[in-house]
């Protein structure tokens, strides 16, 4: 059911700009109405200038209307079960929620899943500020 999401996540990861670490990762997100978002990393000469490729699908979701997100796969070629880093997870949280599925895949397909909220605990949420996504 899922192995749409990590194709969109495998096929993103083959457009990775990524010549400095050699590490291609590819992200996709599915939304409740079923669209799907996806990006790979982009690296930059000037090494922190570059992104994930969680950022990049997030970038897609939002200029595609966003809405809410049920599903995120994440496939890196040379690291079965890569998980989304600091800040990606933050990014992610920023529109997923606590029971949001993200699957860690490998070359094959999903190997493991796992819930934001098993992911991010204790994430800094909007509350501190007294109001919520705008
Ligand atoms: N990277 C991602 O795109 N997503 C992750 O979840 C972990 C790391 C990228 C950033 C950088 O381009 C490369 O992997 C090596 O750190």
């Amino acid at each position: 059911m899922s192995k749409d999401l990590f194709d969109a996540a495998f096929a993103a990861m083959q457009k990775t700009h990524s010549p400095y670490s050699q590490f291609p990762v590819g992200a996709a997100i599915r939304t409740s109405d079923g669209r799907i978002f996806s990006g790979c990393n982009i690296e930059v000469v000037s090494y922190p200038e570059g992104w994930c490729a969680e950022t990049t699908a997030l970038s897609h979701f939002v200029m595609g209307g966003g809405g809410t997100i049920t599903e995120i796969a994440v496939v890196a070629e040379k690291k079965a079960k890569c998980t989304p880093c600091g800040g990606c997870r933050q990014r992610l949280a920023e529109f997923a929620g606590p029971e949001t599925r993200l699957h860690l895949c490998d070359n094959n397909g999903i190997v493991e899943t796992l819930t934001m909220r098993e992911i991010f605990p204790y994430g800094f949420d909007a509350e501190v500020l007294g109001k919520g996504a705008a």
